[in-house]
Protein backbone atom coordinates (compact mmCIF):
# COMPACT_ATOMS: atom_id res chain seq x y z
CA UNK A 1 0.00 0.00 0.00
CA UNK A 2 1.40 3.83 -0.75
CA UNK A 3 2.39 6.00 2.01
CA UNK A 4 -0.78 7.75 4.05
CA UNK A 5 -2.03 10.81 2.08
CA UNK A 6 -1.52 13.74 4.38
CA UNK A 7 -3.99 16.51 4.60
CA UNK A 8 -4.98 19.06 7.17
CA UNK A 9 -8.06 21.09 7.34
CA UNK A 10 -9.06 24.89 7.36
CA UNK A 11 -12.00 25.44 9.26
CA UNK A 12 -14.27 22.87 11.63
CA UNK A 13 -18.06 23.94 11.32
CA UNK A 14 -20.73 22.38 9.20
CA UNK A 15 -18.70 21.09 6.66
CA UNK A 16 -15.20 21.12 8.18
CA UNK A 17 -16.40 18.74 11.18
CA UNK A 18 -18.39 16.26 8.41
CA UNK A 19 -15.38 16.12 6.88
CA UNK A 20 -13.16 15.07 9.89
CA UNK A 21 -15.79 12.62 11.60
CA UNK A 22 -16.06 10.95 8.03
CA UNK A 23 -11.98 10.85 8.05
CA UNK A 24 -12.05 9.14 11.47
CA UNK A 25 -15.16 7.29 11.12
CA UNK A 26 -14.81 5.60 7.88
CA UNK A 27 -11.16 5.41 7.50
CA UNK A 28 -11.49 1.40 6.30
CA UNK A 29 -13.31 2.28 3.32
CA UNK A 30 -11.78 5.42 2.07
CA UNK A 31 -8.11 3.48 2.13
CA UNK A 32 -9.66 0.93 0.09
CA UNK A 33 -11.81 4.11 -2.26
CA UNK A 34 -7.76 6.01 -2.20
CA UNK A 35 -5.64 3.33 -2.29
CA UNK A 36 -3.87 4.18 0.50
CA UNK A 37 -4.66 5.77 3.93
CA UNK A 38 -5.87 9.48 4.44
CA UNK A 39 -3.99 10.83 7.38
CA UNK A 40 -5.83 14.36 9.20
CA UNK A 41 -2.30 15.94 10.39
CA UNK A 42 -4.26 19.31 11.83
CA UNK A 43 -7.52 21.34 11.64
CA UNK A 44 -7.32 24.96 11.44
CA UNK A 45 -9.88 27.28 13.29
CA UNK A 46 -10.41 30.59 14.02
CA UNK A 47 -10.85 30.12 17.70
CA UNK A 48 -9.24 26.92 18.95
CA UNK A 49 -9.24 27.69 22.83
CA UNK A 50 -10.61 24.82 24.81
CA UNK A 51 -11.76 22.95 21.87
CA UNK A 52 -11.65 19.23 21.52
CA UNK A 53 -10.68 17.91 17.63
CA UNK A 54 -9.91 14.70 15.85
CA UNK A 55 -6.45 16.16 15.21
CA UNK A 56 -4.11 18.87 16.70
CA UNK A 57 -5.78 22.50 16.36
CA UNK A 58 -3.54 25.37 14.98
CA UNK A 59 -4.25 28.56 13.45
CA UNK A 60 -4.19 28.64 9.74
CA UNK A 61 -0.41 30.17 9.28
CA UNK A 62 1.17 27.15 11.75
CA UNK A 63 -0.82 24.98 9.60
CA UNK A 64 0.29 25.94 6.48
CA UNK A 65 4.05 26.07 7.46
CA UNK A 66 3.60 22.11 8.01
CA UNK A 67 6.23 20.82 5.05
CA UNK A 68 5.30 17.51 5.61
CA UNK A 69 1.25 17.90 4.00
CA UNK A 70 0.33 16.58 1.01
CA UNK A 71 -3.10 18.99 0.45
CA UNK A 72 -5.35 20.94 2.49
CA UNK A 73 -8.41 21.32 2.66
CA UNK A 74 -10.07 24.92 2.39
CA UNK A 75 -13.72 25.12 4.28
CA UNK A 76 -13.82 28.19 5.87
CA UNK A 77 -15.46 30.56 3.11
CA UNK A 78 -15.27 34.17 2.40
CA UNK A 79 -12.48 35.60 0.05
CA UNK A 80 -10.35 36.63 2.66
CA UNK A 81 -7.94 35.24 3.91
CA UNK A 82 -9.20 31.99 2.54
CA UNK A 83 -7.60 33.42 -0.76
CA UNK A 84 -4.53 33.54 0.70
CA UNK A 85 -4.07 30.70 2.34
CA UNK A 86 -4.73 28.48 -0.73
CA UNK A 87 -2.15 30.57 -2.91
CA UNK A 88 0.03 30.04 -0.08
CA UNK A 89 -0.72 26.18 0.15
CA UNK A 90 -1.09 25.99 -3.89
CA UNK A 91 2.89 27.58 -4.32
CA UNK A 92 4.17 25.37 -2.04
CA UNK A 93 3.08 22.36 -3.91
CA UNK A 94 0.26 21.38 -2.28
CA UNK A 95 -3.07 20.30 -3.57
CA UNK A 96 -5.90 22.35 -2.62
CA UNK A 97 -9.52 21.12 -2.21
CA UNK A 98 -12.22 24.19 -1.51
CA UNK A 99 -15.99 24.07 -0.94
CA UNK A 100 -16.07 27.50 -1.36
CA UNK A 101 -18.19 28.54 -4.20
CA UNK A 102 -17.55 32.32 -3.74
CA UNK A 103 -14.25 32.21 -4.09
CA UNK A 104 -13.48 29.73 -6.93
CA UNK A 105 -16.70 32.12 -8.74
CA UNK A 106 -14.73 35.24 -8.38
CA UNK A 107 -10.52 33.75 -8.30
CA UNK A 108 -10.56 30.47 -9.39
CA UNK A 109 -8.93 30.82 -13.16
CA UNK A 110 -5.76 32.99 -11.11
CA UNK A 111 -5.74 30.38 -8.18
CA UNK A 112 -6.13 27.18 -10.50
CA UNK A 113 -2.86 28.65 -12.14
CA UNK A 114 -1.00 28.20 -9.36
CA UNK A 115 -1.39 24.43 -8.51
CA UNK A 116 -4.06 21.90 -8.60
CA UNK A 117 -7.21 23.42 -7.29
CA UNK A 118 -10.66 21.11 -6.84
CA UNK A 119 -13.83 22.33 -5.73
CA UNK A 120 -16.42 19.67 -6.45
CA UNK A 121 -18.60 20.90 -2.91
CA UNK A 122 -18.79 24.36 -4.14
CA UNK A 123 -22.15 24.07 -6.55
CA UNK A 124 -24.53 21.42 -5.60
CA UNK A 125 -22.76 19.64 -3.23
CA UNK A 126 -23.06 16.26 -2.89
CA UNK A 127 -24.50 16.30 -7.27
CA UNK A 128 -21.21 15.36 -9.11
CA UNK A 129 -21.43 18.00 -11.62
CA UNK A 130 -17.87 20.24 -11.48
CA UNK A 131 -16.24 16.76 -12.64
CA UNK A 132 -18.82 15.96 -14.86
CA UNK A 133 -18.96 18.94 -17.02
CA UNK A 134 -14.68 19.36 -17.11
CA UNK A 135 -13.82 15.76 -17.53
CA UNK A 136 -16.78 12.97 -18.57
CA UNK A 137 -18.18 15.87 -20.72
CA UNK A 138 -14.89 17.54 -21.67
CA UNK A 139 -15.66 16.68 -25.38
CA UNK A 140 -19.35 17.14 -25.86
CA UNK A 141 -20.64 21.01 -26.85
CA UNK A 142 -22.96 22.32 -23.77
CA UNK A 143 -25.23 24.82 -24.82
CA UNK A 144 -27.33 25.37 -21.69
CA UNK A 145 -27.18 24.76 -18.14
CA UNK A 146 -29.73 25.31 -16.15
CA UNK A 147 -31.08 24.59 -12.41
CA UNK A 148 -32.38 25.05 -9.18
CA UNK A 149 -28.94 26.21 -7.10
CA UNK A 150 -30.24 27.25 -4.24
CA UNK A 151 -32.14 25.43 -1.51
CA UNK A 152 -32.92 27.82 1.17
CA UNK A 153 -34.80 29.96 -1.57
CA UNK A 154 -36.27 26.82 -2.94
CA UNK A 155 -37.74 26.19 0.62
CA UNK A 156 -38.89 30.14 1.12
CA UNK A 157 -40.73 29.78 -2.00
CA UNK A 158 -42.26 25.92 -1.51
CA UNK A 159 -43.68 27.74 1.76
CA UNK A 160 -45.15 30.34 -0.13
CA UNK A 161 -46.78 28.10 -2.48
CA UNK A 162 -48.39 26.27 0.55
CA UNK A 163 -49.96 29.84 1.53
CA UNK A 164 -47.02 31.09 4.14
CA UNK A 165 -46.20 35.13 3.60
CA UNK A 166 -42.55 35.99 2.76
CA UNK A 167 -41.45 36.97 6.08
CA UNK A 168 -42.96 34.41 7.73
CA UNK A 169 -41.38 31.23 5.14
CA UNK A 170 -37.85 33.46 5.45
CA UNK A 171 -38.34 33.58 9.48
CA UNK A 172 -39.40 29.42 9.11
CA UNK A 173 -36.01 29.13 7.02
CA UNK A 174 -33.74 31.25 9.76
CA UNK A 175 -35.33 28.74 12.82
CA UNK A 176 -34.54 25.61 10.65
CA UNK A 177 -30.87 27.05 9.95
CA UNK A 178 -31.43 27.06 6.44
CA UNK A 179 -30.86 30.86 6.29
CA UNK A 180 -28.64 32.87 7.78
CA UNK A 181 -29.24 35.77 9.63
CA UNK A 182 -28.34 38.42 6.77
CA UNK A 183 -30.30 36.10 4.03
CA UNK A 184 -29.23 38.47 1.47
CA UNK A 185 -26.66 36.26 -0.27
CA UNK A 186 -29.50 33.85 -0.79
CA UNK A 187 -32.62 35.38 -1.32
CA UNK A 188 -30.79 38.19 -3.43
CA UNK A 189 -29.44 35.19 -5.45
CA UNK A 190 -25.85 35.95 -4.90
CA UNK A 191 -24.95 32.37 -3.81
CA UNK A 192 -26.70 30.85 -7.26
CA UNK A 193 -25.39 33.45 -8.99
CA UNK A 194 -22.07 32.47 -8.10
CA UNK A 195 -22.49 29.08 -8.45
CA UNK A 196 -23.59 29.70 -11.94
CA UNK A 197 -20.27 31.36 -13.18
CA UNK A 198 -18.58 28.36 -11.78
CA UNK A 199 -20.68 26.02 -14.18
CA UNK A 200 -21.02 28.17 -16.95
CA UNK A 201 -17.04 28.51 -17.32
CA UNK A 202 -16.90 24.80 -17.35
CA UNK A 203 -19.64 24.70 -19.70
CA UNK A 204 -19.01 26.92 -22.03
CA UNK A 205 -14.93 27.39 -21.74
CA UNK A 206 -15.09 31.19 -20.72
CA UNK A 207 -14.69 32.67 -18.25
CA UNK A 208 -17.47 34.65 -16.44
CA UNK A 209 -17.15 37.56 -13.71
CA UNK A 210 -20.24 36.52 -11.22
CA UNK A 211 -21.27 40.36 -10.84
CA UNK A 212 -21.82 40.26 -14.74
CA UNK A 213 -24.86 37.69 -14.30
CA UNK A 214 -28.12 39.57 -13.52
CA UNK A 215 -29.42 38.56 -10.70
CA UNK A 216 -33.22 38.89 -9.46
CA UNK A 217 -34.38 37.63 -6.21
CA UNK A 218 -37.22 36.40 -4.43
CA UNK A 219 -37.78 39.49 -2.05
CA UNK A 220 -40.53 40.74 -4.45
CA UNK A 221 -42.25 37.66 -5.29
CA UNK A 222 -46.03 37.57 -4.21
CA UNK A 223 -49.07 35.80 -3.09
CA UNK A 224 -50.76 36.73 -6.18
CA UNK A 225 -48.35 36.19 -8.15
CA UNK A 226 -48.16 32.53 -6.46
CA UNK A 227 -51.53 32.38 -7.08
CA UNK A 228 -51.88 33.89 -10.67
CA UNK A 229 -49.03 30.95 -11.52
CA UNK A 230 -50.68 28.21 -9.73
CA UNK A 231 -54.09 28.59 -11.81
CA UNK A 232 -52.12 28.90 -15.11
CA UNK A 233 -50.48 25.49 -14.23
CA UNK A 234 -47.40 26.96 -13.07
CA UNK A 235 -44.88 27.10 -9.69
CA UNK A 236 -42.61 29.65 -9.60
CA UNK A 237 -38.82 28.55 -8.78
CA UNK A 238 -35.53 30.72 -8.39
CA UNK A 239 -33.68 29.24 -11.96
CA UNK A 240 -30.20 30.10 -12.80
CA UNK A 241 -29.97 29.09 -16.92
CA UNK A 242 -27.03 29.95 -19.11
CA UNK A 243 -27.11 29.60 -22.96
CA UNK A 244 -24.31 29.85 -25.32
CA UNK A 245 -24.67 29.96 -29.30
CA UNK A 246 -22.59 28.92 -32.01
CA UNK A 247 -21.25 32.51 -32.03
CA UNK A 248 -20.24 32.23 -28.50
CA UNK A 249 -22.38 35.06 -26.97
CA UNK A 250 -23.48 34.23 -23.56
CA UNK A 251 -26.86 35.07 -22.04
CA UNK A 252 -27.71 34.23 -18.38
CA UNK A 253 -29.39 35.46 -15.52
CA UNK A 254 -30.99 34.18 -11.99
CA UNK A 255 -34.44 35.52 -11.53
CA UNK A 256 -37.89 33.49 -10.39
CA UNK A 257 -39.62 31.72 -13.21
CA UNK A 258 -42.52 30.41 -14.40
CA UNK A 259 -42.27 26.61 -14.40
CA UNK A 260 -44.78 24.19 -15.38
CA UNK A 261 -46.13 22.32 -12.82
CA UNK A 262 -45.23 18.64 -14.23
CA UNK A 263 -41.80 19.51 -15.22
CA UNK A 264 -39.19 17.79 -13.25
CA UNK A 265 -37.61 20.97 -12.05
CA UNK A 266 -41.19 21.96 -10.37
CA UNK A 267 -41.11 18.97 -8.35
CA UNK A 268 -37.34 19.63 -6.58
CA UNK A 269 -38.66 20.37 -3.01
CA UNK A 270 -37.33 21.90 -0.37
CA UNK A 271 -33.34 22.09 0.21
CA UNK A 272 -32.63 19.74 -2.94
CA UNK A 273 -31.05 21.61 -5.97
CA UNK A 274 -31.26 20.03 -9.67
CA UNK A 275 -29.02 20.85 -12.65
CA UNK A 276 -30.35 20.16 -16.22
CA UNK A 277 -27.67 20.15 -18.89
CA UNK A 278 -27.99 20.05 -22.57
CA UNK A 279 -25.36 19.08 -24.22
CA UNK A 280 -25.27 17.69 -28.13
CA UNK A 281 -24.10 14.48 -28.01
CA UNK A 282 -24.63 13.30 -24.69
CA UNK A 283 -28.50 14.56 -24.33
CA UNK A 284 -30.40 16.09 -21.83
CA UNK A 285 -29.32 15.20 -18.88
CA UNK A 286 -30.82 15.80 -15.29
CA UNK A 287 -29.37 15.61 -11.62
CA UNK A 288 -30.89 15.98 -8.63
CA UNK A 289 -30.23 15.62 -5.36
CA UNK A 290 -28.87 17.57 -1.36
CA UNK A 291 -27.68 20.85 -2.64
CA UNK A 292 -26.36 22.03 1.09
CA UNK A 293 -25.91 19.90 4.32
CA UNK A 294 -22.89 19.19 6.25
CA UNK A 295 -22.60 15.32 5.02
CA UNK A 296 -23.15 16.03 1.56
CA UNK A 297 -21.21 18.98 1.18
CA UNK A 298 -18.70 16.91 3.27
CA UNK A 299 -19.03 14.01 0.62
CA UNK A 300 -18.25 16.00 -1.94
CA UNK A 301 -14.83 17.14 -0.31
CA UNK A 302 -13.94 14.02 0.07
CA UNK A 303 -14.47 12.59 -3.87
CA UNK A 304 -12.56 15.20 -4.49
CA UNK A 305 -9.84 14.11 -1.17
CA UNK A 306 -9.83 10.52 -2.81
CA UNK A 307 -9.10 11.58 -5.90
CA UNK A 308 -6.36 13.83 -5.38
CA UNK A 309 -4.76 10.62 -2.72
CA UNK A 310 -4.91 8.85 -6.15
CA UNK A 311 -3.24 11.38 -8.34
CA UNK A 312 -6.29 11.64 -10.63
CA UNK A 313 -5.84 15.17 -12.89
CA UNK A 314 -7.68 18.13 -11.47
CA UNK A 315 -9.46 18.58 -14.35
CA UNK A 316 -11.62 21.60 -13.82
CA UNK A 317 -8.73 23.28 -11.79
CA UNK A 318 -6.52 22.76 -15.32
CA UNK A 319 -9.50 23.67 -17.30
CA UNK A 320 -9.90 27.29 -14.85
CA UNK A 321 -6.56 27.90 -15.43
CA UNK A 322 -6.72 28.14 -19.14
CA UNK A 323 -9.11 30.81 -19.12
CA UNK A 324 -7.28 32.70 -16.67
CA UNK A 325 -5.69 35.20 -18.82
CA UNK A 326 -9.07 35.30 -20.95
CA UNK A 327 -11.10 38.72 -20.49
CA UNK A 328 -14.23 38.33 -18.91
CA UNK A 329 -17.28 37.32 -21.33
CA UNK A 330 -20.24 39.67 -21.95
CA UNK A 331 -22.78 38.06 -20.06
CA UNK A 332 -26.32 38.80 -21.84
CA UNK A 333 -29.51 38.56 -19.31
CA UNK A 334 -31.41 36.01 -20.74
CA UNK A 335 -34.79 37.85 -19.81
CA UNK A 336 -38.12 37.27 -17.87
CA UNK A 337 -39.73 36.04 -21.12
CA UNK A 338 -36.71 33.54 -22.26
CA UNK A 339 -38.94 30.28 -23.06
CA UNK A 340 -38.37 27.73 -20.04
CA UNK A 341 -36.71 24.23 -21.85
CA UNK A 342 -39.93 22.03 -22.11
CA UNK A 343 -37.05 18.90 -20.88
CA UNK A 344 -36.27 19.94 -17.90
N1 LIG B 1 -22.86 24.33 5.03
C1 LIG B 1 -23.14 23.76 3.85
O1 LIG B 1 -24.12 23.00 3.71
C2 LIG B 1 -22.23 23.99 2.67
C3 LIG B 1 -22.46 23.32 1.46
C4 LIG B 1 -21.58 23.50 0.38
C5 LIG B 1 -20.52 24.38 0.52
N2 LIG B 1 -20.34 25.05 1.70
C6 LIG B 1 -19.19 25.96 1.81
O2 LIG B 1 -18.28 25.40 2.76
C7 LIG B 1 -17.59 26.46 3.43
C8 LIG B 1 -17.76 26.27 4.94
O3 LIG B 1 -19.15 26.34 5.27
P1 LIG B 1 -19.64 25.94 6.75
O4 LIG B 1 -21.12 25.95 6.68
O5 LIG B 1 -18.94 24.71 7.22
O6 LIG B 1 -19.10 27.21 7.58
P2 LIG B 1 -19.09 27.40 9.16
O7 LIG B 1 -19.95 26.39 9.83
O8 LIG B 1 -19.33 28.85 9.42
O9 LIG B 1 -17.58 27.06 9.58
C9 LIG B 1 -16.49 27.89 9.26
C10 LIG B 1 -15.25 27.36 9.97
O10 LIG B 1 -14.12 28.11 9.52
C11 LIG B 1 -13.37 28.53 10.65
N3 LIG B 1 -12.69 29.77 10.35
C12 LIG B 1 -13.25 30.97 10.06
N4 LIG B 1 -12.27 31.88 9.87
C13 LIG B 1 -11.09 31.23 10.03
C14 LIG B 1 -9.74 31.61 9.97
N5 LIG B 1 -9.38 32.88 9.69
N6 LIG B 1 -8.78 30.68 10.20
C15 LIG B 1 -9.12 29.40 10.48
N7 LIG B 1 -10.40 28.97 10.55
C16 LIG B 1 -11.36 29.87 10.33
C17 LIG B 1 -14.37 28.68 11.78
O11 LIG B 1 -13.68 28.60 13.00
P3 LIG B 1 -14.45 28.67 14.43
O12 LIG B 1 -15.17 27.35 14.54
O13 LIG B 1 -13.36 28.81 15.43
O14 LIG B 1 -15.38 29.84 14.36
C18 LIG B 1 -15.30 27.49 11.50
O15 LIG B 1 -14.78 26.32 12.10
C19 LIG B 1 -18.17 27.77 2.86
O16 LIG B 1 -17.36 28.20 1.79
C20 LIG B 1 -19.54 27.33 2.33
O17 LIG B 1 -20.00 28.18 1.29
C21 LIG B 1 -21.16 24.87 2.77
Amino acid sequence: MRAPFRVAVIGLGNVGGALARRLVDDADRITMAAGRPIALEGIAVAHPEGRRAPAPLLLAAQLLAQRQLDAIVEVMGGLEPASTYISTALQAGRQVITANKQLVAAQGPPLACLGPLRFEASVASAIPIIETLADTLAADRIGSIMGILNGTTNSILAAMAGGASYADALADARRRGLAEADPSADVDAHDPAAKLAILAMLAFRRRIDPSQIVRVGIRDVGADQIENGRRRGFVIKLIAAATTDDGGSIQADVRPRLVPADAPMARVHGAMNAIAVDAEYAGSLLFEGPGAGPDAAASAVLADLIRAAKDVPASAGSLLATLADAPPATVFPLGPTAQYPAAS
